[in-house]
């Protein structure tokens, strides 16, 4: 038994597959680099949910039934932003997404999907002590949220970001749906499994110290003596080291390309450039034996933080366009039938051993 089930196989799945030899992310039959910045997060929702619900709409119609969806959960959370911006804003939307009803229906997906666009910004203006922006179902999902946050621009920066983490293999919080999924629960309660899985640090929670990282070591000035330092310490650097790939996450180049193009961006990448690669020689020097890279946090963090999110609200971005790949996942998930179930070996206490 390996504790981490690594190379268990648990699901077959059409939805996407992680080469981790080979550094490739491949959704529904096609390369990551091929659908980020050539589909809008909307088409790859649709791209995901193809087969796996009745009554899916067209592509252009999908776009608009999920702008419509999200006007509709504004008006139903609104009235409870001031009690939940007292929370950390991953567990106020998380509170907002247990609200919603909990079938499988493809307006449910919708309103999964829409939810998170809605209630982060809004959350993140209501804490500030500002008045939350109501959503505009003109726009396309990912400048809508830009626009409810009170930025410009950076949309398409925003939108390839979701793409890029939209869905990856049986990631632990997908494999957290499929279980929840298996048991016939509805689509609420899957997107709940998602959202408590992805929020470790060793998940989806590794973006916001990222930064903390970066803001030490531009502090401290020697990039090298931090690193060494933590490790020293015990501590894993954020966003480097992966279960799967045996080589650079694909996902950090394609961000760190959307980050290079953002107007204003170049000086944080350079440092941040330079961090990783301080990082990455340390890494090399300690664990000689096990390929330990950059992976998808590390830029998500300089993405994020320069469409204008805050640094706690990094792992609710990641969730919002997680969400597709758990909502897919669950209903091939469900098709199987079959609970998931796995066993576990009993260990006799010492005590009853003995006796
Ligand atoms: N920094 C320092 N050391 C590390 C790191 C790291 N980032 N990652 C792994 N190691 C070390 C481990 O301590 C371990 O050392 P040991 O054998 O002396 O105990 C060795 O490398 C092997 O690591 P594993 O624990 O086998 O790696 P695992 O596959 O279990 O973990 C994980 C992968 C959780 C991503 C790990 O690399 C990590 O903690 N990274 C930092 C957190 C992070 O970036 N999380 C985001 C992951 S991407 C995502 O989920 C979206």
């Amino acid at each position: 038994m390996t504790s981490g089930l690594e190379g268990v196989i648990a699901a077959e799945t059409v939805l996407s597959d992680v080469r981790g030899e080979a550094g490739e992310l491949v959704i529904r039959g096609h390369r990551l680099d091929e659908l980020t910045g050539c589909r809008t997060f909307e088409q790859l929702v649709h791209l995901l949910f193809t087969g796996f619900f009745e009554d899916l709409p067209n592509e252009t119609q999908l776009a608009r039934q999920l702008a419509v969806a999200r006007v509709e959960v504004f008006d139903q959370i609104r009235a409870r932003l001031p009690l939940l911006s007292a929370l950390p804003p991953y567990d106020g939307v998380r509170a907002l997404v247990a609200l919603l009803p909990d079938a499988t229906g493809i307006d449910d997906a919708f309103r999964l999907l829409a939810l998170p666009a809605v209630a982060l910004p809004a959350l993140i203006r209501q804490r500030d002590g500002n008045l939350p922006v109501p959503p505009d179902k003109s726009l396309g999902h990912s400048a809508d949220v830009v626009r409810m946050l009170g930025h410009n621009g950076a949309a398409n920066a925003l939108d390839a970001y979701l793409v890029t983490v939209a869905d990856h293999g049986l990631n632990a919080s997908t494999f957290a749906a499929r279980v929840v999924a298996s048991t016939q629960a509805g689509l609420t309660s899957v997107v709940l499994a998602g959202y408590s899985a992805l929020k470790g640090p060793l998940h989806g929670g590794a973006p916001g110290p990222v930064i903390d990282m970066l803001d030490a070591i531009a502090q401290e000035g020697d990039a090298s003596a931090w690193i060494s330092r933590a490790i020293d310490h015990g501590d894993r650097l954020m966003g480097f080291g992966h279960r799967i790939y045996r080589t650079r996450d694909p996902r950090a180049d394609v961000l760190k390309a959307q980050v290079a193009k953002l107007a204003g961006s170049n000086a944080r990448l350079t440092f941040a450039e330079s961090v990783e690669q301080a990082a990455l020689a340390e890494l090399r020097r300690r664990k000689p034996d096990r390929v330990l890279e950059t992976n998808v946090e590390f830029y998500t963090a300089l993405l994020l933080e320069a469409v204008g999110f805050p640094k706690d609200c990094f792992t609710a971005v990641f969730a919002m366009g997680r969400t597709a790949g758990w909502l897919a996942h669950a209903r091939e998930q469900a098709r199987t039938g079959r609970v998931i179930r796995p066993a576990s070996r009993y260990i006799e206490p010492p005590s009853l051993q003995a006796a």
